[in-house]
């Protein structure tokens, strides 16, 4: 019987990777322990599969062909009736299937932020105009707004990161779950992924003990939430449609009724919000059709020619962008997590700092790893029936993806988008708000316009935490 040691030294050999012991006779026990964990959890074949070949250097011929293929996909317009169905009936279906308790949310915080260069999880960002509560707590609030209007406790899961799990995970104690009950929150972890490097195909060790893992891409989710429970949970409290959105959007309505109510109205397997972009080159995913399959076709991989596409009213052809709130089916979830290859890796080339052979530390200035990611979008195309809403901008998107200082997508953006939606929800409620002054509601005083409405309608009814400036 081979010792520990000498097991893990044979998994290494077998698969090519002996080099990843060389520093073994250096470490502690701890980290020896840690670094059997980590290699004892690779999979090697995948990784085999993973050639450090065939980079995307510059946009590939297949994607030329797909995109000369790529046509609008079949969706929901604005203000439109989509197959006999309206917003309204969409929204009632919704409302019954929230009501039921047959939803629950998703919310995808487990990315390393590195645009935003913020020291803490993206979601611990203070983003309210007024308040300053954190991302997390607008989700947070937004659902606890939607569980007070369906009169239901709504689950949501929280995917981190091996970097933001532990902080997320004290900021939830601390907070006391943001008042969300202990069987309405689960935080769980997101995969990894080793870099390798690009030349040879070895995995690269950021120290003598520890590989360079980076995790999975948001795509991870769909192996996590089964290797976590959470599916199997879910189908046990009767749940059959997940909300999906990321932590960095603080304009999303916590499991939007009308959403959940077309998924739900038109048996689609995978819904997909999108907005209409507001130029062809705009780095979003374009959401489009080829072959009858809605797929995404992210801006890098878009030529010129296709994106400035026209229709004779002179509005780009392929309008639809990607702004990742998804609607999912339980139940294919559970059937990709089930299949043998799940969602494709995504390589992307990157400077990654590495130990060599001699121990020393190496900080390439120029990119010399593959890192491997897995999208989430990529399940459009593996199922069978899908859906395609689109969204105001104004009303749903606004992402903290950069520092303020930035052009687009930076905390400032992010409130101004914020105080600019509730200015039109006071105005629409009657309430004039002067230029330039900022306002903010909080869901769970009124969650949408029409509750604005009645609340300033009933002034008895207004309570402290509403942010009026
Ligand atoms: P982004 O791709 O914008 O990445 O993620 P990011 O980590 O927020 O920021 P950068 O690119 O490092 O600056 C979009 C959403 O997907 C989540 C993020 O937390 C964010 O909510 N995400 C991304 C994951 O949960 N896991 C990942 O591996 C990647």
């Amino acid at each position: 019987m081979p010792s520990p040691r000498e097991s893990l030294s044979e998994i290494c050999r077998d698969a090519g990777h002996e080099y990843l012991l060389k520093h073994w006779g250096r470490l502690t026990p701890s980290e020896r322990e840690e670094l059997e964990k980590q290699i004892r959890t690779l999979d090697f074949e995948l990784l085999r599969g993973l050639s450090p070949n065939a980079l995307p250097e510059s946009i590939p011929d297949d994607w030329v062909a797909l995109s000369a293929r790529a046509e609008p996909p079949d969706a929901v317009r604005l203000g439109q009736l989509y197959r006999g169905i309206s917003a309204k009936d969409a929204c009632e279906e919704g409302a019954r299937a929230l009501s039921d308790g047959k939803v629950a949310m998703i919310l995808v915080a487990g990315g390393q932020g590195t645009r935003l260069g913020f020291d803490l999880p993206k979601g611990m960002y203070p983003i309210g105009p007024i308040s300053g509560r954190t991302l997390f707590e607008m989700h947070v609030d937004s659902l606890k707004g939607a569980m007070r209007r369906f009169g239901v406790s709504i689950p949501l899961w929280i995917m981190t990161g091996p970097s933001t799990h532990a902080p997320t995970e004290a900021y939830f104690a601390e907070h006391e779950n943001l008042g969300l009950r202990p069987d309405e929150l689960f935080l769980f972890q997101q995969g990894t992924m080793p870099a390798i490097d690009a030349t040879h195909g070895r995995i690269l060790m950021e120290s003598p003990g520890q590989l360079a893992l980076s995790p999975d891409g948001h795509g991870g989710i769909v192996a996590a939430l089964a290797r976590c429970g959470a599916l199997a949970m879910a189908k046990q409290r009767g749940v059959e449609q997940f909300f999906y959105a990321q932590v960095d959007n603080p304009m999303v309505t916590a499991c939007d009724p009308t959403m959940v109510g077309y998924h739900r109205l038109a048996g689609s397997q995978m819904t997909t919000q999108v907005v209409r972009k507001r130029f062809a080159k705009e780095r979003v995913g374009n959401v489009v059709s080829i072959d009858g399959k809605t797929q995404i076709i992210e801006y890098s991989d878009l030529p010129d020619a296709a994106a400035e596409q026209t229709n004779p009213d002179g509005s780009l052809k392929l309008w639809a962008g990607n702004i990742a709130v998804h609607v999912f089916d339980l139940e294919f979830l559970e059937a990709t997590a089930a299949s043998a290859h799940g969602l494709p890796f995504h390589r992307a080339l990157k400077a990654v700092s590495f130990v060599d052979e001699s121990g020393e530390l190496q900080k390439p200035s120029k990119p010399n790893a593959i890192k491997f990611e897995r999208f989430v979008f990529d399940l459009l195309p593996m199922a069978e029936r899908t859906l395609v809403i689109e969204g105001d901008a104004s009303q749903v998107f606004a992402p903290v993806k950069n520092a303020d200082g930035a052009p687009t997508d930076t905390p400032s953006a992010t409130k101004q988008a914020i105080s600019s939606l509730h200015a039109t929800w006071l105005a629409d409620a009657g309430v004039i708000v002067k230029p330039g002054v900022q306002v903010e509601i909080n869901p769970i005083w009124a969650w949408d316009p029409g509750e604005v409405r009645q609340k300033i309608n009933a002034p008895a009814n207004v309570v402290a935490d509403t942010y009026f400036a």
